[in-house]
């Protein structure tokens, strides 16, 4: 059956792999990158791609939550339902660490941007859908007062180990408070070393092959093996769910990060 699958970051590295995978099987695509001229590009690549279906492109600056709700707004405008959102876009290094909205970059794309939108688009979402979050091997406990913007943590691992469990626990949580009623909601680390340009300016290596993460972004969107997966963690280094690091296991440190993420939405940005 043709599902409607929104990819954030479709335009480099794994997404676009994903929705190169995805758009010849005749799904409905909803491409979404921060450069329209990218976004352009992609968008012809797909159509030129024997047994396409529609495909469609929205512009969003994810550190930005102006730009995130607008999206969001947007795409239910022309869209009554999302079969997959794969929360893929996601930064490492930067120059500038801190967005306009006095947040850490990796917490504002990587942790509370997908959360925004996920939130804002769930009512789109069928319980048979999913949410499918970009994790990491790159996990590590989460400073709070780091995610609320009110401190710096000096370095690009330990911002990015942190926003990826960060999305990894507010997924957890978001699952278990759905529970059946609302979609599958699922972390996975798409294999660790990838060859995307985030992994060649942050190590400079070549990297391993985009289709081995876009393959299994593709199986979690739509493969019955991760139908009843709501709340795991799905490890492609290993190929198997697994434990994230403990404290995406632990309930009340889970709901505490949802709780931070809401106050930020809140208090300084809605
Ligand atoms: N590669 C790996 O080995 C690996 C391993 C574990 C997890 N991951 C995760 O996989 C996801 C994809 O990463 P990748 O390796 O494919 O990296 P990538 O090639 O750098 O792609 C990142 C995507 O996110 C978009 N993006 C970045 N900042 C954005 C912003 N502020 N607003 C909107 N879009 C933004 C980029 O847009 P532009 O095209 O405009 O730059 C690009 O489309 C990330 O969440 C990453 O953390 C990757």
């Amino acid at each position: 059956m043709q599902k409607t699958i929104l990819v954030t970051g479709a335009t480099d590295g794994i997404g676009l792999e994903t929705v190169k995978m995805l758009a010849p099987i005749g799904h409905t695509i909803l491409l979404h990158g921060r450069d329209r001229a990218k976004l352009d590009r992609v968008e012809s690549i797909l159509s030129g791609l024997p047994g396409h279906g529609r495909i469609a492109s929205y512009v969003a600056d994810l550190s930005r939550m102006d730009e995130v709700t607008a999206m969001a707004a947007a795409v239910a405008d022309d869209h009554g339902k999302i079969d997959a959102l794969i929360n893929n876009a996601g930064v490492f290094r930067t120059r500038n660490p801190i967005t306009e909205d006095g947040l850490d970059l990796r917490f504002a794309v990587n942790t509370i941007a997908p959360y925004l939108l996920t939130k804002t688009l769930l009512p789109l979402i069928p319980a048979d859908g999913r949410v499918i979050n970009l994790s990491s091997a790159a996990q590590a406990p989460v400073n709070l007062q780091a995610l609320a913007g009110l401190s710096n943590l000096g370095s690009d691992n330990a911002a990015y180990a942190q926003s990826k469990l960060a999305l990894t626990m507010w997924s957890r949580a978001l699952a278990l408070s759905l529970g059946e009623a609302g979609p599958a909601i699922i972390a996975v680390n798409p294999r660790s070393l990838l060859g995307s340009k985030m992994v060649k300016e942050a190590y400079g290596m070549d990297g391993a092959d985009l289709r081995i993460g876009a393959d299994i972004l593709c199986r979690a969107a739509l493969s019955e093996e991760f139908a009843t997966a709501s709340g795991k963690y799905f490890d492609n280094d290993i190929g198997r769910f697994t434990s994230p690091h403990p404290d995406g296991l632990n309930r009340e440190k889970c709901e505490r990060i949802v709780k931070v993420i809401e106050q930020i939405l809140q208090e300084k940005i809605q």
